[in-house]
């Protein structure tokens, strides 16, 4: 089995969190499923009903739509790191409050750091806004890539987009084509350089 040592060490530290009150309504903490070598970590908004039951990220039908996708570039939701800006449910799958993601963005910074991934894309405009580190309209920012910190991001709609407006899918294909573009052109060595945060000034770097 793939080592999984430090991801499952921080899992075991932060599965009963308390900080916020998701904690009393939450079945599961949801801390993100994928290979601790992954070249690239995929973050979405937070769990819903069926991942706060199984305790797994992307499980419902934006998650298929998310396995298909990783398919058509030849990826498996193994060989990647899925995770999310929360790690709770918030009721009624509500969006998450700014104190929410106040409160949670640690445990997200500490997997990044953990991982270390040369390659992030974020699934929507929460976790494009909390890893750019401003408040961007994600249809805008799709169909460019940013490099921030030594790694290259790729900001996306979330699936549940492409389901909700199926015009945004072949959006949502294309990008998927242009992360694997980006994959295979990515150096195998680990980024030295760590990200800090949400407030760094993303360097835009070109259009698909
Ligand atoms: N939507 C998300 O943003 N994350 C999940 O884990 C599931 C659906």
């Amino acid at each position: 089995m793939e080592d999984w040592a430090e991801l499952g060490e921080f899992y075991q530290e932060i599965k009963d969190c308390r900080k916020c009150p998701l904690w009393k309504t939450r079945t599961n903490l949801v801390f993100g499923s994928g290979s601790q070598r992954a070249r690239v970590m995929f973050i979405g908004e937070a769990p819903g009903y069926h991942e706060d039951k199984q305790g797994k990220p992307f499980v419902g039908a934006a998650g298929q739509l998310l396995d298909s996708l990783l398919s058509s570039i030849g990826l498996k939701r193994e060989g990647v790191f899925i995770g999310n800006v929360l790690k709770c449910r918030p009721p009624e799958n509500r969006d998450p409050l700014s104190q929410e993601i106040e409160t949670c963005k640690g445990y997200l910074y500490r997997q990044i750091e953990i991982i270390n991934p040369p390659v992030i894309c974020t699934l929507g405009r929460f976790s494009t806004n909390l890893i750019l580190g401003r408040e961007v309209s994600i249809s805008k920012v799709r169909g460019k890539i940013f490099k921030l910190n030594g790694r290259t991001l790729i900001p996306i709609f979330h699936p549940a987009a492409a389901l909700y407006t199926r015009a945004n899918l072949p959006l949502l294909e294309a990008d998927f084509q242009a992360i694997k573009q980006v994959l295979e052109h990515t150096q195998e060595e680990a980024v030295e350089e760590l990200p800090e945060g949400g407030d760094e000034v993303a360097e835009q770097l070109g259009f698909w």
